[in-house]
């Protein structure tokens, strides 16, 4: 049977605009841990857009509602009979609406009972809200969908002394006492929103406060709240959201639209923030820092987090998603923009090579994750065409891919062909839900283009691939570059959704023998223009030919990472190292030293899988050692530059993935590299040691970063005698966090290498030190889950035992990351262990998951969705293990996974 107020499977095809409106909302909460009571008074209206076909049949109104207890009704002030509304599963009928009137609700939801974090829930005894996607329906009856934007007026009464603080969105209009210890504050949100941006936070908290003023001269409160002991680690948080107003004012000319601006921290959240209107809510690991505490790396996520979500007031709060399969046009458009944030803050607005760190980091991730998705079950477009549940659609591919198809925009009409794209985007749709279409079309008008092929980067699912075939005629001096589009061997899910060759701007460079670009100029052109040039391929083949070409170039190519494609050229590994060495691009510098060391570490993988033994050219080596030593290259730039692709992406490579071979593979060149480097890695561990006090700064960062790399590596030499005596000084002597974490991590990977016990002191005195800080304690737990282990200390016993640790929590979704999450996805060649124990501890726990919280759930399931793609042994060990949570998991949210993994 079909359920046509619950569909099983919800199609971007079958939108149709809301029957009814809700222009404003009226909130009433009398919070208690048990039983919350709400009272909602709305004004409702029939929708005079509505689709006749689609509306809802007569006068019937369905509101949504979830693990709600119904109370009462009334509709202009009289309560309605039984008969005339029916409270079900899935929320509330009320039949014979008017076409306009008051309608009062009343129910009652249990916050401590909640543990999927979703609605109103209950952590360290206070209150929270989460209501994106689908959340706001657990806490009252509501039309729960994007389209429908109201004003809120909201008032929330609990006891004065266990809650103290009382906060909403928008701002405050009166506050006051209440008979029997209790207190009331009512908060008014000037602006429509879609219900997915309401919050409310009560409870015991304090904050730190700021008053800026905004660009027209406003004054604005500043606010970031945190339980008490941890107002010592919100300096970093608040800086960060200083430095977002200012950047949006000054990038795009984007103003605090709020007098006052709030950002909450919470230990128990699914993900890393959410962008309420003017009441953020951050997991505590996007907020809380201070030297002891956390990592440089900690320090830039949380700038990052706090621009990516205060940027959301433009991009997803005023101009919000007309439905969910929009999602990417406020989460692309918003990692867009937070990436460049990032980018500015590292480099200024000018300074590449600066810049080109943050951008070489989120390449990263984008091949390393995004891809993996693209070549699964779970290929989707960047704007999807169906799904089961919303929530398992907060994808890489929304998010990053997402994000590099607004870049394309900015790559095809530059920064300030962007900016009128998005001054055009708000003027027409300022307070409006939108489709990505509409962006589309904005960054079109505005720029006087067709972008009607552009349209396929959000309907084409997979990773397109680019082959480029050059040829140089010495006598006619011109060199042609031909590039073909395809998708290769996509998997079925991408596969179903190609329709035609993509807009592709392709940014190339041609470099001379002496290591110098060469002067562009196309045929057809007068004279030559720049030395990196976007051509824009349109076709499934384009031939592009370059005249005035004295001597037989080396390519530069898709230079910046200009579009979301692999690249597939033949360059020769001498090639390649010249790359390394001097492309003027310090992407392509980089990409060039992962397309050499990928190659490598594929044939050394092969080698592993054949038991041939293994070796490593000299010449490569000396690649490496020439960019390790060459002091023109900033830190960051040679930290990322001498990091070798990761074991799971290495897998992805090959036709069959094997990641004991890998790793294999991996250890081998790791322990070459250290070895044959021994005496760089010693000095550069010495001449770039940070005395003094500890700062933040981009260049302390990237001093702390290679001089960590280069221990990393001396804990893989041979004689690991001497790492292990720097890391227990560094450890001792440690005044800040990045230090101190890496030092331990070194003794851990020295111990693995060694076989000795290394690491055992520094590991307990780690925990002592900072029991009383969970988010160390989870970098205590990630540390040993990702260690490397060994045939007689198997990482998966590790793990077991932790599981035990009485600061162990399945219900904290961090903890449960960092320890499960950290060995089922982050320690490939342990967790994919040929007995298949690891399999078998990820079956239990997605079950366990599954009945305290299926998002958290949904997101482990998804660590055996690549299955197919392993040899046949591990492939059918994980095709068990995915059977077993199939027959044994409840919510939709895994179920959706688990049914995609094994269609
Ligand atoms: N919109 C949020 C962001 O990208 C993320 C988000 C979506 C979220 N759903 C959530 C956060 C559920 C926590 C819980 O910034
Ligand atoms: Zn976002």
């Amino acid at each position: 049977m079909s359920d046509t107020v619950n569909p099983a499977v919800i199609r971007r095809a079958d939108y149709a605009a809301p029957a009814f409106l809700i222009d404003s909302v009226a909130l009433e909460f009398d919070l208690v841990p048990e039983r919350t009571i709400v009272k909602s008074t709305m004004r409702v209206r029939r929708n005079p857009d509505a689709g006749a076909a689609h509306g809802a049949p007569g006068a019937r109104l369905e509101l949504m509602g979830e693990a709600l207890e119904f109370i009462g009704a009334a509709i202009d002030g009289k309560a309605l009979p039984e008969g005339a509304v029916r409270a079900h599963e899935h929320g509330l009928t009320i039949e014979h609406a008017p076409d306009a009137f008051t309608l009062t609700i009343e129910s009652a939801c249990d916050a401590g009972a909640n543990t999927t974090l979703s609605g109103l829930y209950v952590s360290s005894g206070n209150f929270f809200t989460q209501c994106e996607a689908e959340g706001f329906r657990r806490i009252t009856y509501f039309l729960d969908r994007p389209d429908v934007m109201a004003t809120y007026t909201v008032t929330l009464r609990a006891d004065k002394a266990a809650y103290p603080v009382l906060l909403s969105n928008g701002n405050l209009i009166e506050e006051g006492e209440l008979p029997d210890g209790r207190h009331f504050a009512k908060w008014e949100d000037p602006f429509k929103k879609p219900s997915y941006l309401f919050a409310l936070v009560a409870g015991k908290l304090v904050s730190i406060d700021e008053r800026i003023r905004s660009g027209s001269g406003k004054e604005k409160l500043l606010q970031v709240w945190v339980e008490p002991h941890d107002l010592d680690k919100t300096r970093h948080a608040m800086d960060s959201l200083i430095h977002s107003i200012r950047w949006d004012e000054e990038r795009f000319g984007l103003e605090l639209d709020l007098d006052r601006f709030m950002i909450v921290a919470v230990s128990d959240f699914n993900m890393g923030a959410m962008e309420n209107k003017g009441l953020n809510i951050f997991n505590t690991k996007y907020v809380l820092a201070n030297q002891e505490t956390a990592t440089d790396t900690d320090f830039g996520n949380i700038e990052a987090v706090v621009g990516h979500e205060y940027f959301h007031n433009w991009t997803g709060n005023r101009v919000t998603c007309r439905d969910w399969f929009q999602l990417s046009l406020k989460e692309g458009l918003t990692v867009f923009r937070d990436q460049e944030f990032s980018a500015d803050m590292q480099g200024g607005a000018t300074d590449e090579a600066a810049r080109a760190v943050k951008r070489i980091e989120d390449v990263r991730v984008l091949r390393q994750m995004q891809f993996a998705e693209d070549a699964g079950p779970m290929a989707h477009p960047v704007r999807p065409e169906s799904f089961v549940e919303i929530n398992n659609f907060y994808t890489m591919t929304v998010y990053e891919k997402g994000a590099e198809v607004v870049r394309m925009y900015q790559t095809l009409f530059g920064r300030e062909g962007f900016r009128r794209g998005m001054d055009l985007y708000f003027k027409r749709h300022d307070g409006q839900a939108v489709t990505c279409d509409d962006f589309r079309h904005a960054m079109a008008d505005a720029n006087g283009r067709d972008l009607a092929q552009f349209e396929r980067w959000y309907s084409q699912a997979g990773t397109p691939r680019i082959s480029v075939r050059t040829a140089y005629d010495a006598v006619a001096q011109r060199y042609s570059v031909t590039l073909a589009q395809g998708y290769g061997d996509a998997s079925n899910a991408a596969r179903e959704t190609q329709k035609g060759p993509l807009l592709i701007p392709f940014a190339i460079g041609l470099i001379g023998r002496d290591g110098k670009d060469i002067a562009l100029r196309l045929e057809g052109e007068a004279e030559a223009k720049g030395t990196t040039r976007v051509i824009e391929l349109t076709e499934q083949e384009q031939t592009f030919t370059f005249v005035d070409v004295k001597e037989a170039p080396l390519p530069s190519l898709l230079r910046n990472f200009s579009a979301p494609v692999i690249v597939e050229y033949d360059y020769t590994n001498d090639e390649l190292a010249f790359l390394l060495a001097h492309d003027s691009d310090p992407f392509n510098r980089w990409e060039a030293g992962q397309r050499l060391a990928t190659r490598e570490l594929l044939a050394l993988a092969a080698r592993a899988q054949a038991g041939e033994p293994l070796a490593l050219d000299d010449s490569t080596v000396a690649a490496f050692s020439r960019v390790l030593t060459d002091e023109t290259l900033s830190p960051a730039f040679r930290d990322l530059a001498m990091m070798l692709p990761s074991e799971s992406y290495l897998a992805e490579q090959m036709a069959e993935a094997d990641p004991a071979a890998v790793h294999a593979a991996r250890q081998f060149a790791r322990k070459r590299l250290a070895n044959a480097l021994k005496r760089d890695w010693l000095s550069i561990y010495e001449s770039h040691a940070t005395p003094g006090a500890y700062e933040p700064s981009p260049e302390a960062a990237g001093h702390r970063a290679l001089k960590n790399l280069a221990l990393a590596y001396l804990a893989e030499a041979d004689d690991p005698a001497d790492a292990i005596r720097l890391a227990n000084a560094q450890y001792d002597n440690a005044n800040n966090m990045t230090d101190r974490a890496a030092a331990l991590a070194a003794l851990l990977a020295a111990s693995a290498s060694a076989g000795t016990d290394a690491a055992e002191r520094a590991l307990e005195d780690f925990y002592r030190r900072f029991e009383q800080e969970p988010l160390v304690i989870d970098k205590w737990f990630a540390l040993q889950a990702t260690q490397r282990g060994s045939a007689q200390r198997p990482v998966i016993d590790i793990v077991r035992k932790l599981m035990a640790h009485p600061a162990f929590t399945l219900r904290n979704p961090n903890r449960a990351r960092s320890l499960i999450f950290s060995f089922c996805a982050a320690n490939p060649s342990q967790f994919h262990s040929a007995d298949g124990s690891g399999y078998a501890f990820w079956a239990e726990q997605v079950v366990a998951l599954d009945a305290l919280n299926p998002q958290v759930a949904a997101r482990l399931a998804r660590s055996l969705e690549l299955w197919r793609r392993y040899t046949p042994a591990l492939r059918e060990k994980m095709r068990e293990a995915l059977e077993r949570v199939a027959g044994q998991v409840k919510s939709r949210d895994v179920r959706e996974i688990v049914e995609k993994a094994l269609a």
